[in-house]
């Protein structure tokens, strides 16, 4: 699958990143897998209570550290959000259920890294790197995934 890349869009603060996670889940689904990489304190948990607050109405949304799971219902589908920076191997994916999720739920995965291959080729990935006091995000996914960013 060809890879591309959007370019980066600027997000000064963590109300923007909240704004920004609720316009991005107008164009999520079931079966979307949203990695979502930076180093630690980047915003990957604001973006994520963006999109869950958006499909489910739910404002209470704490870290998945520890779980490494937490679901929501959302009218239609499951929502999944993970947090993976403390799974041991790739494979215990495997009894977490993840990769049924995959396939029958939304998930946004923090810390994919810790899957190592086991990331399916058609995600969204989510780079969020720090600038100044605020955060830049990078897109990278497939061609059908930069068609469908243009709405967000
Ligand atoms: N765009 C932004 N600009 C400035 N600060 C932000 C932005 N987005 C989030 N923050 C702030 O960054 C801090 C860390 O956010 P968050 O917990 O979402 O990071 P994380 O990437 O999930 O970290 P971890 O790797 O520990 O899970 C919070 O205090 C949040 O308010
Ligand atoms: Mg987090």
């Amino acid at each position: 699958m060809k890879i591309l890349m959007q370019k980066n869009r600027r997000i000064k603060n963590e109300a923007d990143m909240l704004a920004f996670g609720r316009k991005l889940a107008n164009i999520l689904s079931v079966g979307d897998v949203i990695a979502l990489t930076g180093d630690l304190g980047a915003g990957k948990t604001t973006l994520s209570r963006g999109v869950i607050l958006a499909l489910c109405g739910e404002t209470d949304v704490p870290s998945p550290t520890y779980t490494l799971v937490q679901t929501y219902d959302a009218p239609a589908f499951e929502i999944w959000h993970c947090d993976l920076y403390r799974l041991e191997r790739p494979a215990d994916i495997y009894e977490l259920g993840l990769l049924d999720a995959m396939e029958e739920a939304l998930c946004l995965i923090e810390w994919p890294e810790r899957m190592g291959g086991l990331l399916p080729e058609h995600a969204l990935t989510l780079t969020i790197g720090f600038e100044g006091e605020g955060r830049q995000v990078s897109f990278s996914g497939s061609q059908d995934w930069m068609k469908r960013l243009e709405h967000v």
